[in-house]
C-alpha cells in the first residue's frame, strides 16, 4: 500500500509540513538531542507556562486555552518525573517531545503554545534557567566546603607543619593557615560564579527565531515571571549567545584547578613517604592484589577531572568560534559539555568536602619533616641581621654554613649547640638558640596574612564574616 503524505508527515508532526520524505534513520539519530536534553524538561515546562500566560494576558490566546495548556504541561511534568513519558528521537528534542505530547493530550489549544516563539529562543531560555539553578547549588556547596575548611583550620590553627616551595621544605606554617589558603581560592570562585550569574540573568524568550515577532507580546512580564532581571536587548544576539555557558565553564575550570591542587596535596600528604594525614576510609579504596593498600582514589579523581572540565570548555568555545549570526545546529553541541561540567564539578566539590570533614593530621610526622628540612634557616639569617647587624647577604651565607654543619652532624638546626653556632658566628650568644625553634619561627610571622597562630585565629574570624554570613 502506498503511504499517504499524511503518514509520511507523521515522521515529524512539528515541522513535517514542508517535507515529502522522512529523514534517514541515520540522520534521525544524528540530529536528535533528546537523549541528553530531556534533563531540561522542568525548565522547558516552566518557560512554556510563563510564555502561554503572557499570550493569554495579551489576548493572543484565550484564558481558557492558557489554563488548558498549563494543566497539560503540569501533567506532562509528572509523566516525565514518573518515567511514564515516551521520548521519541523522531521528535528530536525535549521542546518538540513536550509540545507533541501536549497536543495529544489537550488537542488544538496545544497547537497554540508555540505562537510568538521559536525553539531558538526557547532552548537558550531553558539552558539559562537550568544553569542558574545549578550555579546557585554549586555556589552553596562551595560555601559548605569553605565552612568545612574553616572548621578544620580552627581545630588545627596552631599545628605546625612544613610550608613548601618547590616541594622542598621552606618555612614552618600551621596546618590551619594552609587550609585557609583554599578558603580564599574558593571565595574567588564563588565571586566568579555570582558574577557570571548576574550577566546570564536576561531572558531570551520572545526573540523568536532571530528577528523578534510581530505579535504584541510582553517580554518584561515573562522575564519577571521567570525571575530574570530583564529581557535581552537584541533578538539576534539572544538566540546565538552562549557566552554565559562559556563563562560558567571557565569559572568551573578554575574551581577544578583549585580542587585538583588540594587533591594533589591530599595524595602527597597521605603517601607513605609523607604520612602527614590519614584520609577517611570512606573515600579511599583497596587494591585487588596488594592487601596493604589504601588508595586515595577520590583525591586522584578530583586531580584528574580538570581534563574533561577544560575539554568541555574548549569544545564549546570551538563550536561557537566563527559561527555566523544567528542560530546554527552547531549550537546543539553545547549541551553535553555543559551538563558534563556541571555534574563533575558538583561531584568534585562534594567529595572534597567529604574528605576534608574527616581528614586526620599526624602531628608527629609533620614535626619530623620539619626537623629534617632546616625550616628555621631564614629566621637564623634574620636574627643575624637584626641582632648582630650583619648585612642580609652575608647573614644568608653564614646561615648556609650552619646548615651544612647541621647536615654533617645529621641533626636539626634546633638541636645544634651554641658552640656549634659560634664555630661559624663567633659573637653569637644564647638568644640565638631561641630563633632556631619552630615554635618561635611560626609565632613570629605576625605580618597581616602571615601564619602566626594568633593571626590564624583572627583570619578565621574574618573568613567567617566574609564567607559564611548570610
Ligand atoms: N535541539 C535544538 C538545540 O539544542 C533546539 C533548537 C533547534 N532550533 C532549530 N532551529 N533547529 O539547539
Amino acid at each position: 500500500m502506498k503511504k499517504s503524505s499524511l503518514d509520511k508527515q507523521k515522521n515529524n508532526k512539528i515541522w513535517g509540513g514542508r517535507f515529502s520524505a522522512s529523514p534517514s534513520k541515520l540522520m534521525e539519530e544524528f540530529n536528535s538531542s533528546i537523549q541528553f536534553d530531556k534533563i531540561l524538561y522542568v525548565e522547558d515546562i516552566e518557560g512554556s507556562i510563563a510564555h502561554s500566560e503572557m499570550l493569554s494576558k495579551q489576548n493572543i490566546i484565550s484564558k481558557k486555552e492558557f489554563l488548558s495548556i498549563k494543566s497539560g504541561l503540569e501533567r506532562i511534568k509528572k509523566e516525565i518525573y514518573n518515567n511514564q513519558f515516551n521520548f521519541s528521537t523522531k521528535l528530536e528534542d525535549i521542546h518538540m517531545n513536550i509540545e507533541n505530547r501536549l497536543v495529544e493530550m489537550i488537542g488544538d489549544s496545544g497547537k497554540k503554545l508555540h505562537t510568538a516563539r521559536s525553539r531558538n529562543d526557547q532552548v537558550a531560555t531553558d539552558i539559562k534557567l537550568w544553569l542558574r539553578k545549578k550555579i546557585d547549588q554549586i555556589e552553596l556547596s562551595l560555601k559548605d566546603l569553605q565552612r568545612t575548611l574553616i572548621e578544620k583550620s580552627e581545630t588545627y590553627y596552631d599545628l605546625f607543619m612544613p610550608g613548601y616551595t618547590h616541594l622542598q621544605v621552606g618555612q614552618p606554617v600551621t596546618f590551619g593557615h594552609h587550609l585557609l589558603a583554599y578558603v580564599e581560592m574558593l571565595g574567588r570562585d564563588r565571586g566568579r560564579l555570582l558574577d557570571c550569574r548576574k550577566r546570564m540573568n536576561e531572558l531570551p524568550l520572545g526573540s523568536a527565531a532571530l528577528a523578534g515577532t510581530s505579535y504584541p507580546i510582553d517580554r518584561h512580564f515573562v522575564a519577571n515571571k521567570l525571575g530574570f532581571n530583564k529581557p535581552t536587548e537584541n533578538s539576534m544576539d539572544a538566540v546565538s549567545d552562549r557566552d554565559f555557558a562559556i563563562e560558567f565553564m571557565s569559572a568551573s575550570s578554575l574551581i577544578a584547578i583549585h580542587l585538583s591542587r588540594l587533591a594533589e596535596e591530599l595524595v602527597i600528604w597521605s603517601s607513605d613517604r609523607f604520612d602527614f594525614i590519614r584520609l577517611p576510609e570512606k573515600f579511599t579504596t583497596g587494591s585487588s592484589i596488594m592487601p596493604q593498600k589504601r588508595n586515595p582514589d577520590a583525591a586522584e579523581l578530583i586531580r584528574a577531572k580538570p581534563g574533561r572540565i577544560f575539554g568541555n570548555l574548549i569544545s564549546l568555545m570551538t563550536v561557537l568560534k566563527g559561527l555566523p549570526m544567528t542560530y546554527g545546529k552547531d549550537m546543539q553541541e553545547d549541551k553535553e559539555p555543559i551538563f558534563d561540567t556541571t555534574r563533575n564539578i558538583e561531584l568534585c566539590i562534594l567529595n572534597m568536602d567529604g574528605m576534608i570533614k574527616e581528614i586526620k593530621p599526624i602531628p608527629a610526622k609533620m614535626m619530623e619533616a620539619l626537623q629534617k628540612g632546616y625550616p628555621t634557616a631564614t629566621d637564623l639569617a634574620d636574627y643575624l641581621v637584626k641582632n648582630l647587624k650583619i648585612p642580609f647577604r652575608e647573614a644568608h651565607h653564614l646561615t648556609g654554613k650552619i646548615v651544612i654543619l647541621a647536615e654533617t652532624k645529621m641533626t636539626s638546626l634546633e638541636d645544634l649547640t651554641l658552640e656549634d653556632i659560634q664555630s661559624v658566628v663567633p659573637n653569637a650568644d644564647l638568644t640565638i638558640l631561641e630563633v632556631l625553634k619552630v615554635q618561635y619561627s611560626v609565632s613570629s610571622r605576625t605580618s597581616y596574612g602571615g601564619t602566626a597562630p594568633k593571626n590564624v585565629l583572627k583570619a578565621i574570624k574574618n573568613a567567617k564574616k566574609r564567607f559564611l554570613k548570610g
